[in-house]
C-alpha cells in the first residue's frame, strides 16, 4: 500500500483537504478522529485516561472533560507524555488495522503531529503538507473553536514551526486558496499519487 501522510499545523486545513481527497475516492484515515473515538464513551482509552489523570478530567456524567484535559497537558510536559503513551499505541493499532483492510492503490493518513513525534515514518512513502501563515491559522482556529487568541497562540507555540514542517514535506498545498482552487490542487495530487502508487506496485 502506498501511504501518504497529510500533516500541517492546527487550523491549516488538514480536515478540509482530507475531505477533498475523500470526495475523489481516496481512503482517509484520520488519527485525530481515531483519538476522539478512543476517548468517547466506550472508547478503549477512556478508562486508562481516567486512571492516569483522575476525576478532574471527567465530566459529572462520566464523559471526558476535553477542555480540562487539554489544560492539564498544556501546562505539564510530563502529563502530556503520559497521555501520549496511552493514546499513541492505540491509535497506531487502529491505523494498521484500517490500512490492512483497504483495497485501494493508495491511502492518506492524517497525522497532525508528524514532525513533532516522528510517528508513522516506517509506514509512509510520502508527506503532504497543508501550509498557511500562522496568522491565518490563528484566525481560523479562533473562528472554529471560540478559543481566545492567547490560547490559540499557546497551541501554535507548542507545535513545530512552519519551516520545520516545510523541511520534511514532499508536496505542499498552500491553503490560502478558495475552495475551488483547493479542489483543483487536490485533484492534481490525487492523480500524482495514483501514478506513484502504480509505479511502486510490483
Ligand atoms: N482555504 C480555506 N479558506 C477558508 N477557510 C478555510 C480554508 N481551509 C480551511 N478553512 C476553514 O478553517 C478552519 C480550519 O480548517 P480545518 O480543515 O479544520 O483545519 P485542521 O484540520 O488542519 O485543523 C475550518 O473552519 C475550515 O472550514
Ligand atoms: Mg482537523
Amino acid at each position: 500500500m502506498f501511504v501518504v501522510a497529510l500533516t500541517g499545523g492546527i487550523g491549516s486545513g488538514k480536515s478540509t483537504v482530507a475531505d477533498a481527497f475523500a470526495a475523489l475516492g481516496a481512503p482517509v484515515i484520520d488519527t485525530d478522529v481515531i483519538a476522539r473515538e478512543l476517548t468517547a464513551p466506550g472508547g478503549g482509552a477512556l478508562n486508562p485516561v481516567r486512571e492516569a489523570f483522575g476525576e478532574s478530567v471527567m465530566q459529572p456524567d462520566g464523559t471526558l472533560d476535553r477542555a480540562a484535559l487539554r489544560q492539564r497537558v498544556f501546562s505539564d510536559t510530563e502529563a502530556r507524555l503520559r497521555l501520549e503513551a496511552i493514546l499513541h499505541p492505540l491509535i497506531r493499532q487502529r491505523v494498521e488495522q484500517a490500512l490492512a483492510g483497504l483495497r485501494s492503490p493508495y491511502a492518506l493518513i492524517v497525522v497532525p503531529l508528524l514532525v513533532e513525534t516522528g510517528a508513522y515514518r516506517d509506514v509512509l512513502q510520502r508527506i503532504l503538507l497543508v501550509d498557511c501563515s500562522e496568522s491565518t491559522q490563528v484566525e481560523r482556529v479562533m473562528a472554529r473553536s471560540g478559543l481566545a487568541r492567547e490560547e490559540v497562540g499557546a497551541i501554535l507555540a507548542a507545535q513545530a514551526t512552519r519551516a520545520e514542517r516545510l523541511a520534511i514535506a514532499d508536496d505542499v498545498i498552500a491553503n490560502t486558496a478558495t475552495p475551488e482552487d483547493l479542489r483543483a490542487m487536490v485533484a492534481t495530487l490525487h492523480q500524482r499519487y495514483l501514478a506513484l502508487a502504480a509505479a511502486a506496485s510490483p
